[in-house]
């Protein structure tokens, strides 16, 4: 039977991750991904210089936004301190990031962000909250905005010593179910989704703790 984790747990496991600087089985200090850069890169002056990074853990994302011209409010459970210590002393572009303290299901979206970043935290969500933050999202687009989401889908997480666990209130979506929402909430914008099998393996067992079908979403509305 699947174990339950708190969130508060949740919480605890990242702030201390976050406040020491420390690696995980994740790679929370890794640098962005080479489909966010390709995607960075080729956004033109037709979208809105605004940016909102859901979940920004290290921040390292809403740096990059930073630093291409976006201001960017950057959303996360933990407490700000780490970004801002990441800041302080930075060049200019740092003063573009704005950090809020805050549950991403508790954060309002009622302005246009030329783009939006949810990469790896949507799936700690309840499927409610995942959808109408989305759907916010987009019924406040106006002009070329891009959304670039990763979702874990079909997880398996193991226990070290190899019970199944699953945190309270995740979405727990399918690689299906999830993929027939998002066409759904991305109708008449251009949708492509990837997939990819992910895996983190425990460092003191060796053994996969972590097992997941990683749904990539780049979204663009080029409807204007
Ligand atoms: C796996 S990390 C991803 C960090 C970053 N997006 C990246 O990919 O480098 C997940 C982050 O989501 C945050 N998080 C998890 N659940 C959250 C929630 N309900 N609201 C806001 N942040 C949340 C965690 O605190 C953590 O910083």
């Amino acid at each position: 039977m699947n174990q339950p984790v708190t969130r508060a747990s949740v919480y605890a496991f990242y702030t201390d991750a976050l406040q020491r600087g420390r690696n995980t089985a994740e790679n929370l200090q890794a640098a962005t991904s080479e489909r966010f850069n390709t995607l960075l890169e080729s956004i033109t002056e037709a979208t809105p210089r605004t940016a909102l990074d859901l979940g920004y853990g290290a921040g390292t994302y809403t740096i990059a936004l930073a630093r291409a011209g976006f201001d960017v409010v950057a959303v996360d459970q933990i407490p700000c301190d780490p970004l801002l210590r990441r800041l302080d002393g930075a060049g200019d572009w740092a003063h573009r990031i704005e950090p809020r303290q805050c549950l991403a299901e508790d954060f309002t979206i009622d302005e246009n962000f030329g783009v939006l970043v949810a990469k790896d935290v949507l799936h700690y969500l309840a499927r409610p909250s995942v959808e109408a933050l989305l759907t916010s999202a987009v019924a406040h687009a106006r002009g070329e905005n891009y959304h670039y989401l990763e979702v874990f889908t079909a997880i398996t997480r193991r226990s070290a010593d190899g019970q199944l666990l699953r945190i309270e209130g995740e979405a727990s979506y399918s690689p299906e179910s999830f993929r027939r929402r998002i066409q759904r909430i991305y109708q008449g914008w251009d949708l492509t989704l990837l997939w990819s099998k992910h895996a983190e393996q425990d460092s003191r067992t060796g053994l996969n703790c972590f097992e997941a079908i990683r749904a990539t979403v780049i979204a663009a509305n080029q409807a204007a």
